[in-house]
């Protein structure tokens, strides 16, 4: 497969093409405040397959469904709980989904055969512009190829999705980083599924009650285990590099790198602790700013593999607030391995 991708500006002339293309049931990459995202028509089962074979997702991965607001989501779910509209008035449009149950429009593909649909109100305005235009409320992954660390610029699309879809709008660097916190209303508790901007403390405050944290998120779940967010299984944000998370401070950090000299490490540090560490290092945001690392985390993977690195030992973010979606990507990038110092 190869199509002839084309990059453009995020212009008036670069969304009326998008638009165009996801009527006619193509695929077209844009940026959201999140990630950038792979976007096709999300009533259109033949254009949301197309999704798949372009990122290579396995078939059992659900797709979020973007809409400009809740006036869109007629046909889209079957209902929406009162719960989502509590999250929806206090945090959307923004970096949230919403698990609901799913309506008769939504194409099949999009849903991995789950009787919910991931809902997502962006508020990037090359996202919603696009939706505005084309009519369409559009499925989107973040627009990596599956298992590769997910994009926040358009370069980094380029690289993974050359020859593989048609359009790229280049809106510049995305906001925030990492992709939308998943929560689910379905089901007797609220649920987080994925960390992300907003918070843990964010929906328990919005909710006014306790939403339950799915175990997969800070740990391995053991061979088997039912995974109710399908995303969650998979090896993830992983680059060629063996990673291993050293959670300790700087100084046991540096004593285990220098310990370990031998096997010619490469460091995944916080701002400022490059030149204290005397190896290859990439620097991932400000200590104790999960903000700062968030919007950087996923650019620093990527120019991990670019330098060719092949054992790599990485700071340890928090693992509450913002940093617990930071540690959440970072744990997945070095496939569980986290030395206690
Ligand atoms: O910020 C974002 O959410 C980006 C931008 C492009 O919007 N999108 C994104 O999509 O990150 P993706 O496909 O890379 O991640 C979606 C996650 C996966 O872990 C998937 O398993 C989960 O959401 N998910 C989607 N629909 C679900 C459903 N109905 N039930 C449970 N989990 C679901
Ligand atoms: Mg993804």
């Amino acid at each position: 497969m190869s199509i002839n991708t084309e990059v453009r500006p995020a212009d008036t002339a670069g969304i009326a093409r998008a638009a165009e293309l996801l009527r006619q049931g193509e695929l077209v990459a844009l940026p959201t405040e999140t990630v950038y995202g792979i976007a096709a028509d999300a009533r259109n089962g033949e254009a949301v397959s197309k999704i798949f074979v372009a990122k290579g997702r396995p078939q059992d991965n659900p797709l979020i469904v973007h809409v400009t607001g809740p006036e869109m989501l007629h046909g889209l779910v079957s209902e929406v709980p009162e719960r989502a509209q509590l999250l929806m008035a206090a945090f959307c449009p923004g970096p949230l989904t919403i698990i609901m149950p799913r309506g008769p429009e939504v194409a099949a593909e999009c849903c991995a055969g789950l009787d919910t649909v991931g809902i997502r109100m962006p508020s990037h305005p090359v996202a919603r512009a696009v939706i505005e235009a084309s009519g369409c409320a559009f499925a989107a992954p973040s627009a990596n190829l599956s298992g590769k660390p997910s994009p926040t610029n358009a370069q980094d699309v380029f690289t993974d999705m050359d020859g593989r879809l048609p359009l790229i709008l280049d809106g510049g660097e995305c906001d925030w980083g990492v992709e939308s916190t998943v929560v689910s209303v379905v089901g007797e508790k609220p649920t987080l599924f994925r960390p992300g901007h907003i918070t843990l403390e964010d929906l328990e405050r919005a909710l006014g009650e306790e939403v339950e944290v799915s175990k997969a998120i800070l740990e391995k779940l053991p061979e088997g285990a039912v995974v109710r967010s399908p995303g969650m299984k998979y090896k993830h944000y992983a680059p060629k590099a063996d990673v291993t998370l050293l959670d300790g401070t700087f100084e046991q950090f540096k004593a285990y790198v220098d310990a370990h000299a031998a096997e010619d490490p490469s460091c995944l540090c916080f701002t400022g602790e490059a030149e204290k560490l005397g190896v290859p290092c990439v620097e991932y945001g400000r200590e104790g700013d999960g903000a700062d690392q968030a919007k950087h985390i996923f650019r620093s993977l990527r120019a991990l593999d670019e330098q060719g690195d092949a054992v790599v030992y990485a700071r340890c973010p928090q693992k509450d607030g913002l940093s617990m979606a930071v540690y959440n990507r970072l744990i997945r990038a070095a496939a569980f391995r986290v030395i206690k110092l």
